[in-house]
Parts: C-alpha cells; sequence; structure tokens
C-alpha cells in the first residue's frame, strides 16, 4: 500500500539517516503550513492582481464561454490559464477604449496593458489545488463525460473573484464517482452554466436525463486508489 503515502515520506528515511533535523523540521512545516485548512479550504479566495479575474462580468454580462480562455480543457488534464495576449486582444488601447471608454474602465485594466507589453505574465494565485501525491486531475475526462464546470466549481458566472466552492476533499470525488448520474448533463451544455444551474432547480428531471446519459457515454468513474494515488 506504499502507493497511498504522500510522496514526500519516501525521503524521510535518507534525511533522518543524515540526522538532518533542520531539513526535517522545514519539510514538516512546509508539509504543515500547506495542511493547514485555510489553503485548502471552502471559500478560499487569494487576493489576485488587479483586484481578481472578474468572470461574473466577463461570463455573466458578456457571455463567453470557457474555451475561450482555458482552451484546453476538454483535450488536456490541466486546465489551462490564459496568457495575457488573449486579453489585449479586446483590451489594448485602440479595441476596447472605443466600446468602453471611460478613465475609471482604463485604469482598471491598465495591468492588463502594462504585462502585455512588458512581456511579464500575470502573477493570479492558484485557487483550486490538489495535494501533490493525488495524480493530475483529468479535465478532459471529466468535461468529455458530460460533467459541468458547475458540479466542482459553483457558477463561476456569478463569482466577481474566483473562490474555492467545493472542498476537493477525496470524500467529495468518491462520493461523486459512486453515483454520478445525477451530474450529467448534454455534453455541449458542459460551459453553459447558467443553462446548467436552471436544469439543477429540478433535481428529478435531472436525474432521469442523467440516467439516459449515463448508460449512453457508458461512464465508469473509478474507485481504485491507483487511478488517483501514485
Ligand atoms: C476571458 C477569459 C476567461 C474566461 C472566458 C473564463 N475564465 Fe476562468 N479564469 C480566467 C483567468 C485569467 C483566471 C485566473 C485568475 C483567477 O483565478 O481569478 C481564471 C481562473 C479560473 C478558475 C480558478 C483557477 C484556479 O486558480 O484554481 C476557474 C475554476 C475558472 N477560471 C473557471 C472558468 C469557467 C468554468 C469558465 C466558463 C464558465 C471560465 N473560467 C471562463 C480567465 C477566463
Ligand atoms: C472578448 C473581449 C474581452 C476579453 C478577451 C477580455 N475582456 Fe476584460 N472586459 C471586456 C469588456 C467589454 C469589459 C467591460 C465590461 C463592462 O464594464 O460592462 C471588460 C472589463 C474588464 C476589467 C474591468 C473590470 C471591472 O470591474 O470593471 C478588467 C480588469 C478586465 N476586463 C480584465 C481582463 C483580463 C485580465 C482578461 C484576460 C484574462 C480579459 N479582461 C479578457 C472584454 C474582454
Ligand atoms: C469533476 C470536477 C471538476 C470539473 C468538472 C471541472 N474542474 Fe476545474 N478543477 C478541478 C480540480 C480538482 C482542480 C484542481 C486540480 C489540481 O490541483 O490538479 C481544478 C482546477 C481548475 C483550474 C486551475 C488550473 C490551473 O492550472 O491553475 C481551472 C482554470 C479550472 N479548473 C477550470 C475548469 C473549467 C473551465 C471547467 C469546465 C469546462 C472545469 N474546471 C471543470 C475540478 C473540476
Ligand atoms: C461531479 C462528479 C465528479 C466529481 C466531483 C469527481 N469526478 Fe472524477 N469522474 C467523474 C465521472 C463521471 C468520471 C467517468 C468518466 C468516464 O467514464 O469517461 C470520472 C473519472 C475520473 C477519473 C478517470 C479518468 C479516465 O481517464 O478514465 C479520474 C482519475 C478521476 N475521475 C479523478 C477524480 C478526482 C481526483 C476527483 C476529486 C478531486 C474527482 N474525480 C471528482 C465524475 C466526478
Ligand atoms: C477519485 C479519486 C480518489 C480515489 C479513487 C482514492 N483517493 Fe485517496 N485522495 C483523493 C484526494 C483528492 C485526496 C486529497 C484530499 C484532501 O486534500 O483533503 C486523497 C487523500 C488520500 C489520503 C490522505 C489522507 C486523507 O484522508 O486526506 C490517503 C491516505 C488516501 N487518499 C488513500 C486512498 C486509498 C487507500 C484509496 C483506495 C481505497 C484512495 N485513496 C482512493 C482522491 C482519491
Amino acid at each position: 500500500m506504499s502507493t497511498i503515502f504522500p510522496k514526500w515520506t519516501n525521503g524521510l528515511p535518507t534525511m533522518l539517516a543524515g540526522g538532518a533535523v533542520t531539513t526535517l523540521a522545514t519539510v514538516v512545516g512546509g508539509v504543515w503550513y500547506f495542511a493547514t485548512p485555510k489553503f485548502w479550504e471552502v471559500g478560499y479566495m487569494p487576493e489576485q492582481p488587479g483586484g481578481g479575474f472578474n468572470h461574473q462580468l466577463h461570463v455573466g454580462k458578456l457571455g463567453m464561454d470557457c474555451k475561450y480562455c482555458h482552451t484546453y480543457v476538454e483535450v488536456s488534464p490541466e486546465a489551462n490559464i490564459p496568457h495575457v495576449s488573449i486579453c489585449y486582444g479586446c483590451h489594448s488601447e485602440n479595441k476596447l477604449q472605443k466600446y468602453v471608454d471611460s478613465p475609471a474602465h482604463r485604469e482598471k485594466t491598465e495591468f492588463v496593458r502594462t504585462a502585455y507589453k512588458t512581456d511579464m505574465p500575470i502573477e493570479w494565485k492558484r485557487v483550486h489545488k490538489l495535494p501533490d501525491y493525488v495524480r493530475n486531475f483529468p479535465h478532459h475526462a471529466h468535461v468529455n463525460a458530460g460533467v459541468s464546470c458547475i458540479s466542482c466549481h459553483g457558477n463561476i458566472g456569478r463569482q466577481p473573484v474566483v473562490w474555492q466552492h467545493e472542498s476537493l476533499s477525496m470524500s467529495w470525488c468518491l462520493d461523486c464517482h459512486r453515483n454520478p448520474e445525477p451530474t450529467l448533463v448534454a455534453k455541449d451544455q458542459v460551459t453553459r452554466l447558467f443553462e446548467v444551474e436552471q436544469q439543477m432547480a429540478d433535481p428529478a428531471a435531472m436525474k432521469v436525463a442523467g440516467k439516459k446519459y449515463y448508460e449512453e457515454r457508458q461512464i465508469a468513474a473509478p474507485e481504485n486508489c491507483g487511478a488517483c494515488h501514485y
């Protein structure tokens, strides 16, 4: 069952043999820091550059699709954070200023143009993060099975600043893996969170539709340790 232990424990015997007490203290301190609930709890909302990327505005009001920015979410385990050039497509001097030209807006979006011109990435802080001893979380597998982003991130289209909506604990993963049916939606609705939100108001109907999708798509969500741990 060695696979279930956090990777860092592999290094422990070596460190102890070497008598590297300070190293051990640092490791334990680090693990303790990351293991404190604050970093991993529901509601975690770190301070972000420019006050945070506003999904409520871009998704909720302007109706942008997740895949415009999180381009690889259907084809890769990682949901990528967009490069500033995607933002610049709308927030360049001449483009957006044409449509929303107010000093307040100019000021709020200046950090985008600065980042683009100086070729420096915007230092967004990671919000959702699984511990290292959990395998790379496969976004594409979930999205292609018809699990909407809303099931795991809440309705991002209502969040002016992104915060962690679910515990991301092991029992949370397993609760869904044991009974994924009610969470499955039409594939073209996976990123249309406001439509899914409306459907969720009628759990009985979702369950019926979900059962159909479950059979059609031959869904098999793993419960064996090796699927999620090294
Ligand atoms: C115009 C670009 C854009 C669009 C469209 C967009 N996002 Fe984002 N998203 C970002 C940026 C930039 C960040 C990083 C900043 C942050 O975390 O606040 C981000 C962060 C996130 C995060 C948190 C990442 C983390 O650090 O854990 C989630 C979850 C997310 N987006 C989901 C969505 C979903 C779901 C949609 C569609 C409903 C969507 N996004 C649409 C640009 C976008
Ligand atoms: C498709 C065009 C488009 C893209 C791409 C886009 N934005 Fe915007 N953004 C807008 C528009 C339009 C507004 C103004 C909306 C309004 O005020 O109603 C806006 C507003 C903003 C604001 C001001 C928010 C506020 O509270 O008033 C910031 C900051 C911002 N965007 C950052 C970004 C970043 C960072 C990215 C890239 C991750 C990005 N935008 C990508 C169109 C876009
Ligand atoms: C089944 C649950 C689930 C679904 C569905 C899901 N996510 Fe995630 N998402 C997660 C988890 C868990 C993480 C943290 C992964 C990690 O730490 O490896 C995450 C992380 C992210 C990140 C941060 C990536 C980074 O590199 O900073 C973004 C962005 C994101 N998700 C966007 C989306 C979008 C967009 C969708 C829908 C198209 C979506 N997610 C659907 C569970 C989910
Ligand atoms: C809301 C439901 C839901 C949640 C929450 C969820 N999953 Fe899943 N997961 C699924 C479904 C459905 C599948 C099956 C996909 C298929 O059959 O194609 C799946 C499949 C997987 C797979 C197998 C992918 C493959 O290539 O076959 C892994 C690994 C996985 N999930 C990890 C996780 C982890 C880790 C978490 C928690 C952080 C998690 N899941 C949370 C619904 C969920
Ligand atoms: C669907 C994915 C998934 C499966 C299957 C899974 N785990 Fe986990 N496990 C996780 C995630 C995610 C965490 C991290 C939880 C957190 O951060 O709170 C975790 C954490 C753990 C931990 C750390 C302690 C704890 O409870 O937080 C242990 C030990 C563990 N898992 C053992 C197992 C064993 C043994 C099995 C097989 C019976 C298993 N896991 C199956 C996703 C999974």
